[in-house]
Parts: structure tokens; sequence; C-alpha cells
């Protein structure tokens, strides 16, 4: 995505965030549009709202998870889609352990694919939800420095924000012990570091992952306790960023793993569930312009 279309993106997500905090109602409905959502993947957030955001334009909404489908029988991903796409659907969203999974579905369908999580590769409308919270927090995303926290490796958030961040103008910084940080991750822009006081010291927004441990072969990390002893978040770190820091999580969070209970319940300071609200916000500005898209004509 180009910074334009980002910046398009966002400035309707924030209107629309207005509209659903004042009468949870976005500006304008698009009723009659089928979008049908295929996780193969545990979410609760990122499913939740994409059928919420559904509902509120209107749409009919048919959630598929991997327990209900037909993959269970021995159906191949790609004849899953294909019956799906035989439905007639306006929008797919997929999420799969497998990195490339919504983007090779997307060449095998007529209908929109939206990519709603595949491994560790990207997650763009998280990035989206995060740029949009951290926007509407701080005013801007141009200048600030953001602190992305935690296990690097095996996180498609960490790589979805590096990238939008970087084209909007945030300073990011990467930080993880060695065995979580990807080798080379300076292509992306973004300054690593392997220590939480230099990393956090003078950052605007502190961004912290949960460790992926079902996507590790083998242990990474000693044991939890010690990981939140050198990178979990707590107080005492967090004073090494600007006083007015503010703390984010793409959720679901390891309270005490990777996030002092006290600081993720701090609602001066702590945007998670904001992030979550505008979540819905985001994936509603990504369905209207993918079916206005469709409606003139354009690629899916
Ligand atoms: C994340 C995900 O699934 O990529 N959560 C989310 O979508 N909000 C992050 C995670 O699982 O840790």
């Amino acid at each position: 995505m180009s910074r334009t279309e980002i910046v398009h993106l966002i400035d309707r997500a924030d209107l629309i965030a207005d509209c659903l905090a004042q009468d949870n109602r976005p500006p304008d409905p698009l009723p009659g549009h089928l979008l049908i959502s295929l996780f193969f993947e545990n979410s609760t957030r990122t499913r939740a709202s994409f059928q919420i955001a559904g509902q509120h334009l209107g749409f009919n909404v048919v959630d598929m998870s991997l327990a209900t489908s037909s993959t269970g029988k021995g159906e191949t991903l790609l004849d899953t889609a294909m019956t799906l796409n035989a439905m007639r659907p306006d929008v797919l969203v997929v999420r799969h352990a497998m990195s490339g999974v919504p983007h090779l579905l997307s060449h095998k369908v007529n209908c929109a694919v939206i990519n709603a999580g595949d491994g560790n590769h990207e997650h763009p409308t998280q990035a989206l939800t995060d740029a949009l919270t951290i926007r509407r927090r701080k005013g801007t995303l141009e200048g600030l420095t953001v602190a992305i926290c935690g296990d690097i490796m095996h996180s498609r958030v960490a790589r979805s924000n590096m990238r939008l961040l970087t084209i909007m103008g945030s300073t990011v910084r990467v930080v993880a012990p060695a065995t979580l940080m990807p080798a080379g991750i300076e292509a992306f822009g973004v300054q690593p570091f392997e220590s939480m006081a230099e990393g956090l010291d003078g950052a605007d927004v502190v961004m912290m992952l949960r460790l992926q441990l079902e996507r590790m072969q083998g242990s990474l990390v000693p044991s939890t306790r010690e990981y939140f002893r050198f990178f979990g978040l707590d107080s005492d770190k967090l004073r090494a960023a600007k006083d007015d820091a503010v703390i984010m999580h793409p959720g679901p969070i390891n309270r005490g793993t990777e996030l002092d209970s006290v600081l993720a319940d701090d609602i001066g300071r702590s945007l998670i569930l904001e992030q979550v609200a505008h979540g819905v916000a985001v994936r509603i500005a990504v369905l209207e312009a993918l079916v206005q898209n469709a409606a003139a004509g354009g690629p899916g």
C-alpha cells in the first residue's frame, strides 16, 4: 500500500470511529454484500471485528472456522476456497498459519480477499488499527518514536507495523532477545535493540507483543519468568520512555509474561481496548473500499 492509500483508509476509519462512538452506526451502510470469513487459526479480536464491521455495513456475514469447515474431512484449502467462491461472496476474509495463503487464494477466487493474518508474515488490518489508534492519541504518526518489543521473530503484527509506520514517517525500533530478533531486520528500516532500557529511551509509543510459543520450535526463551524480568514491560522499564508514552498490545495479552497486569489496565496509558474499538472502524473502512472498488470495476 502507498502512503496515499494508507492515509485515505486511516482518515476514513477516523471518521467511522467517531460515528461508532456516537451512535454505534457507520456513516454509509452498504447492504446486500456477502462476507465470508475463513479462519484456520484461533482469533477473538480480528474475527469478531470483521463480523461486526460487516454487520454494521448491512452485509450478510458467514463465519467459517476450521472446526466447522470440510478441510477437517480432507478437502484441500483450494477446494474449500473454490467452494466458497462458488457461493459468490464479495469478500473473503482469510487467516491461516502459513504465510502467503491469502495471497495464493486471491489468484484463485474472483472476489476480494483480505489477509486477516498469515503465519509470521503480515496482518495489515492490525497495523492500520494501530496507526489509527496512535494518530488519534498523538495527533500524528510523523516524527514519533515507536518501540515494538518482544517476539519480533514470529510476529506478523510487528512486520506489518514496521512497514506501515516507516512509510508514515515514524522512527521504529524493535527490541527483542537475540533469539527472537530476525537476522537482517535493518532491511525494514528499523533500529534493533537487545535491551529494553536502550530501546525504550525517549519512546512515544511502546508496543508489546505476545510470546508466540505456538510458533516456536524448541525453546527460544529460558522461562517466561526470566523473559518478563528482562523483556516484560513494567513501570520500572517504562520510565525510560517519554512521560506521556502510551502502551499498546494487539492482544491476546499474556499478563505477567510480556506485560505487567497493572500497566495493562492503566486506562491513562494503555490503549489496548481503544485498539480493539478502532479495529472495527478500520475493518469497516477496508470493506467499504473493497466493495466500492469492485463496483468501479477495479481489481479486488
Ligand atoms: C495477533 C495475531 O493473531 O496476529 N492478534 C491479533 O490479531 N489481534 C497477535 C497474537 O496472536 O499475538
